[in-house]
């Protein structure tokens, strides 16, 4: 086991163009650690460099306080689990997971051991003399985590390994690598694109945009607090609302005036914070769950306007409203019985303890 550090590490393709932009990270001991984004952000680009499948064009990548720029792959004492993990069709799960070990000379008794043992953990003794064929998609997959258990590496990397499999049992096997996580402690570093995924899973989360990390923090960290704008949006499904606003000092006291003539007061604990910003235009960040029907609610800090609903979607723990202000879209979260309908305005509140105001040029949340 051990620590991984990227210190800023650039990976530039033949072309010119900078896929990872120098980039630096601390992973620690036994630390469960996603890399999410959209598409072509640089994660799997960073996740191969750690592993060497992919030289790094400058900077220092260590495994256990090592420097591995110049040790190949094999010797790097990693492990890698892909979202194409081909099996081999001819070989039993049992062969399929000791095969390394083979080529590795292990001996017998220990190869035994170790694909019981990694059996065991993933729930797949029945299955060990069985040829891939005869297995589910999530069996598979667990045969594929089984290799990499097998080899009791330094650090497992994985790069989307749940994207092939169907909805349902993509949540089921997130449990599943999350539970062996728990069991076996080796330090993970994990790619995908789904926000979710990365919440779910990780220690801490790395979202990334554009080669570069945007920030870095535990799950309920990056919800509450993002940095930036990106992070407002990426992190939280239905996303953050975002709607532009100016910050005006009326009567001595700080409020947002939105499109569509809504004026809404900035909480007393945040005047200190925004005071400095008072005449500025900003773009204020909600999320849906802090858009609720105002009746009966008179907490501080919230408050009401009127909005009239285009769509409304019972989800059935709760209702998502959706309705439009001065063109932009806006999802609310409501109780089931709460009375929405399409076409007919309603109270909405506006609960400001929870907004983010973002300065528009930087995307940086104020
Ligand atoms: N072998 C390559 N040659 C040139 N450009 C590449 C190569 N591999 C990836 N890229 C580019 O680098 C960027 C990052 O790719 P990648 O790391 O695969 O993104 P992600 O895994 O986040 O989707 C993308 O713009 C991609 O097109
Ligand atoms: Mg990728």
């Amino acid at each position: 086991m051990a620590q991984v550090s990227l210190r800023k590490i650039v990976k530039e393709y033949e072309g010119g163009v900078q896929a990872v932009k120098g980039i630096d990270l601390d992973i620690a001991d036994h630390e469960f650690v996603v890399l999410v984004g959209p598409s072509g952000c640089g994660k799997s680009t960073t996740l191969r460099m750690i592993a060497g499948l992919e030289e790094i064009s400058s900077g220092e990548v260590s495994i256990g306080g090592a420097v591995v720029n110049d040790i190949p792959p094999r010797d790097r004492d990693i492990a890698m689990v892909f979202q194409n993990y081909a099996l081999y069709p001819h070989m039993s799960v049992y062969d399929n997971m000791a095969f390394g070990l083979m080529l590795r000379k292990f001996d017998k008794g220990e190869i035994r051991r170790r694909v019981e043992n990694a059996a065991r953990i993933l729930d797949i003794g029945e299955l060990l003399a069985r040829k891939p064929k005869a297995l589910s998609g999530g069996q598979r997959q667990r045969v594929a985590m089984g290799r990499a258990i097998v080899r009791d590496p330094k650090v497992f990397l994985f790069d989307e390994p749940l994207s092939n499999l169907d909805a349902k049992l993509r949540v089921q096997m997130r449990t599943e690598i999350k539970k062996v996580h728990q069991t076996v402690r080796t330090t993970t570093v994990y790619v995908t694109h789904d926000q979710v995924e990365a919440m779910t899973l990780a220690d801490r989360v790395v979202v990334m945009n554009g080669g570069n990390i945007e920030q870095v923090g535990p799950p309920q960290e990056l919800y509450h607090h993002p940095a930036t704008r990106f992070v407002a949006g990426f992190i939280g499904s239905p996303a953050m609302n975002f709607l532009p606003a100016r910050l005006e000092n009326g009567a001595g006291a700080l409020r947002l005036n939105l499109p569509d003539g809504i004026v809404l007061p900035v909480p007393a604990e945040r005047t200190n914070r925004y005071a400095p910003h008072a005449g500025k235009e900003v773009l204020l960040g909600l999320r849906p769950e802090h858009l609720t029907d105002a009746r009966g609610d008179n907490r501080p800090g919230v408050s009401s306007f009127q909005a009239v609903p285009e769509v409304v979607e019972p989800m059935g723990m709760e209702t998502l409203v959706h309705f439009k202000l001065h063109g932009a879209e806006i999802c609310a979260r409501f109780n089931p019985d709460a009375p929405a309908e399409p076409g007919r305005s309603l109270a909405m509140s506006a609960d400001l303890n929870q907004m983010h105001l973002i300065e528009p040029a930087s995307g940086r949340v104020l």
